[in-house]
C-alpha cells in the first residue's frame, strides 16, 4: 500500500476534500499535482499556440505538445508517433473512427461486433454507422457474472465481419475482457479490424498496442489523473494513412486553393483547429507518474482493495454485487434489497462518500443484469483500506436505516 504522505503529496485534492471519500474514479479520477502545476504554468506564464509561430513561446509549447505524443507512443508502445491522434477523449476517438474509417469501409450487409458490456459511446456510433450503411450490429452475449461468452464470440466472426469494437474494462461492472484472445481470433479468422475502448483500463492495466495487435485504441486523459477534454486515438499507421480526415480546417492541410485542397501528413491530417494545448501538455506528467509508479505496483494496490472491499461488502445484509467476473478491475457495482440505487448514493453522499449511481451509460448491460441501475464504487491508486472501511460502515448504517 502507498503511504498517506505519498498519496497526499501527489494528489493535493485528497487533503482539501474535507470528509469526502472519493470512490468515483471510474467517472474521472483525481488530478496529479504535476498536471495541475503544468496547466497553471501554461495559463499563468506561457500561453501561446502550437505549430503556428516561430516565436519562443509558440516553439516551447509546440515542443511540449509533441513531447506528450512521444510519451503516449511509449506508454502504449506504438511503433510510430504519427499513430497517436489527439482528440477530446475516448468518445470522440471512437466517433472519429466511425465517421472516417467506418464511412469508407463499411458497406451494406457488413457486420460490426460489439459486446453486451459496452458503454454507450462504443454502441451508439456503430449503430449510427450501421443505420447509414445498412450494416448489421452483432452483440457478444455475457454470463450472469458479467463475463463475455467467448465461444459465442467465435461463432459471430465471419467473412462479413468488418469490425470488432470492445472495451478492455467494463466501466459498469469492472470486468476485464479477454482482448488478447478476441484480437487474435478476429485477425486469424477474418479481415476485420479491432478497436479497443481503453478508457477504463489506461491507468490500471499495461497496454501494448503492438503486442495486442489492435488496429485502433481509444483513451481519455481524465481517467489517467490528467485533464478533462483531451484524449487520443491510436490507429495503425497504414490504416490512418489510407483514411480521409473528418474535420477540415487549419493545420490539417498541405495546400489549399478554391479548386482543391491536399491534406497534411499524419498526425496533423486528423487534428484541424487550435487544439486543447494545456490539456495535452498537462497530460504528460500524468503519463510520467503512471510509468514511474509502474503497473505492477498499481495492480497490486488496486487488487488488494478490490479483494478487501468485495469480501467486506459481501457480508452486508441485502447487498448484492452486480458483476462478479473472475478477472476484474477495482470497480464494484451493487444494489441493496428494497432500495433504489439513487437513494443509496444520495444517503452515501451524506456520509461523505462520492459514489456513482444510475445506468453508467450502459443501459443494455443493466437490462441484461436485470437491474434498472446500480450504485458503484470505483477505486484508484490513491484509495486505501480506510476508504473501504468507511464505505462499508456507512452502507451498514444505510441498510439499518431502511430496515
Ligand atoms: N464512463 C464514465 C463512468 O463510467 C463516465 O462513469
Amino acid at each position: 500500500m502507498l503511504t498517506k504522505e505519498f498519496i497526499e503529496d501527489h494528489f493535493p485534492q485528497i487533503k482539501t476534500m474535507d470528509r469526502i471519500t472519493y470512490l468515483d474514479s471510474g467517472a474521472t479520477n483525481l488530478k496529479h499535482r504535476d498536471v495541475i502545476n503544468t496547466i497553471h504554468t501554461y495559463y499563468a506564464k506561457e500561453a501561446a499556440s502550437v505549430h503556428r509561430g516561430i516565436h519562443t513561446l509558440s516553439e516551447h509549447n509546440t515542443d511540449l505538445y509533441e513531447q506528450t505524443r512521444v510519451k503516449l507512443q511509449n506508454f502504449l508502445n506504438a511503433k510510430y508517433r504519427e499513430e497517436i491522434i489527439y482528440t477530446k477523449g475516448t468518445t470522440e476517438s471512437i466517433n472519429l473512427v466511425a465517421r472516417t474509417w467506418g464511412e469508407e469501409n463499411i458497406t451494406q450487409g457488413d457486420e460490426i461486433i460489439i459486446s453486451t458490456l459496452e458503454h454507450h459511446s462504443n454502441i451508439v456510433p456503430w449503430q449510427m454507422l450501421c443505420e447509414r450503411k445498412n450494416a448489421i450490429l452483432k452483440v457478444i452475449p455475457i454470463n450472469d457474472k458479467g463475463e463475455i461468452l467467448i465461444d459465442e464470440f467465435y461463432k459471430l466472426i465471419s467473412s462479413k465481419t468488418k469490425l470488432v469494437a470492445i472495451n478492455y474494462v467494463s466501466n459498469a461492472l469492472g470486468t476485464i475482457n479477454p482482448i488478447e484472445d478476441i484480437i487474435k481470433f478476429t485477425h486469424q479468422n477474418s479481415s476485420a479490424k479491432v478497436l479497443i475502448d481503453a478508457a477504463q483500463a489506461a491507468s490500471h492495466l499495461k497496454i501494448d498496442v503492438q503486442a495486442l495487435n489492435c488496429d485502433f485504441l481509444a483513451l481519455s486523459a481524465h481517467k489517467m489523473f490528467g485533464p478533462t477534454g483531451v484524449g487520443a486515438l491510436y490507429g495503425k499507421k497504414d490504416i490512418l494513412e489510407n483514411t480521409s480526415p473528418l474535420y477540415g480546417g487549419g493545420d490539417m492541410i498541405d495546400k489549399v486553393s478554391f479548386e482543391k485542397t491536399t491534406y497534411n501528413v499524419l498526425p496533423q491530417k486528423f487534428e484541424a483547429g487550435t487544439p486543447h494545448i494545456s490539456g495535452v501538455i498537462g497530460w504528460a506528467p500524468a503519463l510520467d507518474f503512471i510509468s514511474n509508479l509502474g503497473f505492477q505496483a498499481i495492480q497490486e494496490h488496486e487488487h488488494e482493495l478490490l479483494v478487501y472491499a468485495t469480501e467486506k461488502m459481501s457480508t452486508l445484509s441485502g447487498l448484492k454485487i452486480i458483476g462478479t467476473a473472475e478477472h476484474k478491475s477495482a470497480i464494484i457495482s451493487f444494489v441493496i434489497d428494497g432500495m433504489h440505487a439513487h437513494d443509496i448514493a444520495t444517503l452515501a453522499n451524506k456520509y461523505g462518500l462520492a459514489l456513482r449511481t444510475g445506468h453508467h451509460c450502459t443501459q443494455p448491460l443493466m437490462e441484461r443484469m436485470n437491474v434498472p441501475a446500480t450504485a458503484r464504487a470505483s477505486f484508484a491508486i490513491y484509495n486505501t483500506k480506510d476508504d473501504v472501511d468507511k464505505l462499508c460502515d456507512s452502507l451498514s448504517k444505510i441498510i439499518m436505516m431502511f430496515n
